[in-house]
């Protein structure tokens, strides 16, 4: 059920009533808010090495079994310095960095190429949990990314190919029409990995976890690389 523009007008102007607009949404915005229960996070507890820590969170993510645990978000800036953000899914890390999978000519292609500092972020609800990574992208090796691409499903290999993502289409059947020439090009032999597309490495500069606690008062721990080592510093929520 959505509410009518009528209702949402009549909302907004009730008399002495803060406003928040919230268009085609059948409850009240403001009134919405989660405690957040957990135990906490201790410095002591933090291991010095953030990789290690993310591991530890992303078991726990897994073991509680989020779906989609491996989804975040990831900023690029435009030149200039329009910040955008979108979804992808995180295929592997270590102490280089934390890998994605995208199309080179994509929007964040084209924003990485000219500028490589990117920020990714996870948040993991049940767990009231986020992970913020700020670092600077790099194009993993041709090799990895084939390797990658090869391990993917026949249909993702193939629309690699057919979508020039970001641009502008006229109609899905152009999509569905490329997809079928494809198919057909490629009928019977192994797909090649697009040379527009491959992984993107972001390593960390700064790496933050946050815990959600009681009254907002969250707790925030913030790794910051010094050299081969990182400074970790709580920070207030
Ligand atoms: C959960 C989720 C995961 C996604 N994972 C990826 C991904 O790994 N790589 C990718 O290129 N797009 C992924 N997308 C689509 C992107 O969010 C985005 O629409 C697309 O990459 C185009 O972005 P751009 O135009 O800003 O370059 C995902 C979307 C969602 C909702």
């Amino acid at each position: 059920m959505v509410l009518g523009s009528a209702a949402i007008s009549a909302f907004s102007q009730t008399p002495g009533r803060l406003i928040f607009a919230a268009v085609n949404l059948p409850f009240d915005l403001i009134a919405l808010r989660e405690e957040y229960f957990t135990k906490g996070l201790r410095r002591i507890d933090l291991d010095p090495d953030p990789i290690k820590e993310f591991g530890i969170w992303f078991t726990a993510a897994v073991e509680v079994g989020i779906s989609e645990m491996n989804a975040m978000a990831l900023a690029t800036a435009a030149e200039n310095g329009q910040p955008t953000t979108r979804m992808v899914l995180l295929k592997g890390y270590d102490h280089d960095g934390f890998v994605f999978y995208t199309n080179y000519l994509s929007e964040k292609g084209r924003h990485l190429e000219k500028n490589p500092r990117a920020g990714l972020v996870i948040h993991w609800k049940e767990l009231e949990r986020q992970i913020r990574i700020d670092g600077i992208a790099e194009k993993v090796s041709r090799d990895e990314s084939a390797r990658y691409f090869h391990s993917r499903p026949l249909g993702s290999q193939l629309g690699a190919w057919v979508s020039h993502q970001s641009e502008v289409i006229d109609a899905r059947r152009i999509l569905e029409a490329r997809l079928s020439e494809l198919e057909e090009r490629f009928a019977g032999q192994e797909i090649p990995c697009p040379p527009f597309w491959g992984g993107y490495r972001v390593k960390p500069e700064r790496i933050e976890f946050w815990q959600g606690r009681p009254n907002r008062l969250h707790d925030r721990f913030c790794y910051t690389r010094e050299g081969e080592s990182w400074r970790i510093e709580r920070l207030a929520p």
